[in-house]
């Protein structure tokens, strides 16, 4: 019997304003399939974190809004719920440029993430050995300013934290940035590990195309706040067009 997996999350139709006139997405469609990887594809200002921020209700805090459209997750919708309450229903966002607590060790800064759920000292204690089981290196550091790890080390402190609210979906922001190939490499091994092994639903916006493309089933091309083009991966990664889509307005000739 053919089976078509339900999406986790549908963005339909989404607008979002910032302050009073910003028009920054317009009209954004896309979905996430239970299960899936999916990547958000774009230029610099294209729309991608604030599409990522759309889902998670951060917007808010920069004072910006979904003016139009609807955002479901698991068939609820949820597009004005508050930011809190969609972490423990299990949608959780890692931040671009990694935003550790600098003067905090390694360990208080993923304990940080533990809390959604009010955990007992007991699950806090099984979900951390949880990430380092998944980050060995973190273990080691655990003590450490996180300030004065690298920024491979600071982004997988970064989803370490996110992990500790036991999600569903995970929106990560450039996951890549600033990243050695090597090291970029690592974290989309692990990010392909926590999909297949635990079942983690990711959306990431990345600049870096080759990347995303390598490891996602899916992706959307974002271009002044609406999806200039989608696929799979595979489709997307063989279309000779990719660049200048990709590239928008500074694509060459
Ligand atoms: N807090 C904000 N207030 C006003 N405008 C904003 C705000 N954040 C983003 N914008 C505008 O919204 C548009 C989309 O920005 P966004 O950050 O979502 O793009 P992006 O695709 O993530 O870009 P980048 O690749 O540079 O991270 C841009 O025109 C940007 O200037
Ligand atoms: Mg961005």
């Amino acid at each position: 019997m053919m089976t078509t997996a339900a999406p986790i999350l549908a963005v339909d139709n989404v607008h979002v304003i910032y302050g009073q006139s910003i028009l920054a997405l317009r009209g954004i469609t896309l979905r996430v399939n239970e299960g899936s990887i999916v990547a958000l594809l774009g230029a610099n200002g294209a729309g991608k974190t604030t599409t990522l921020k759309a889902i998670s209700s951060l917007v808010r805090a920069e004072r910006g809004r979904v003016a139009q459209g609807e955002i479901r997750f698991r068939g609820d919708i949820i597009t004005h719920a508050d930011a809190a309450g969609l972490v423990r229903r299990g949608i959780v966002q890692v931040l671009e440029g990694r935003r550790c607590f600098a003067h905090l060790t390694v360990e208080q800064n993923i304990v940080a993430g533990g809390y959604a759920h009010r955990p007992s000292r007991r699950v806090l204690a099984d979900d951390l050995d949880r990430v380092y089981t998944w980050f060995p290196r973190l273990k080691q550091r655990r003590r450490t300013a996180a300030g004065l790890n690298s920024g491979g080390e600071q982004q997988m402190i970064a989803i370490g934290r996110a992990l500790m609210t036991r999600p569903k979906l995970m929106l990560l922001d450039e996951p890549s940035m600033g990243l050695a190939p090597m090291l970029v490499e690592e974290i989309f091994e692990i990010i392909r590990n926590l999909n297949r092994r635990e079942g983690v639903s990711f959306l990431l916006a990345e600049q870096n195309t080759g990347f995303a493309l390598r490891y996602a089933d899916h992706a959307y091309v974002v271009e002044n706040g609406q999806v200039s083009a989608h696929g799979t991966a595979a489709d997307l990664a063989a279309r000779t067009d990719m660049a200048s889509l990709y590239l928008g307005a500074i694509a060459t000739d």
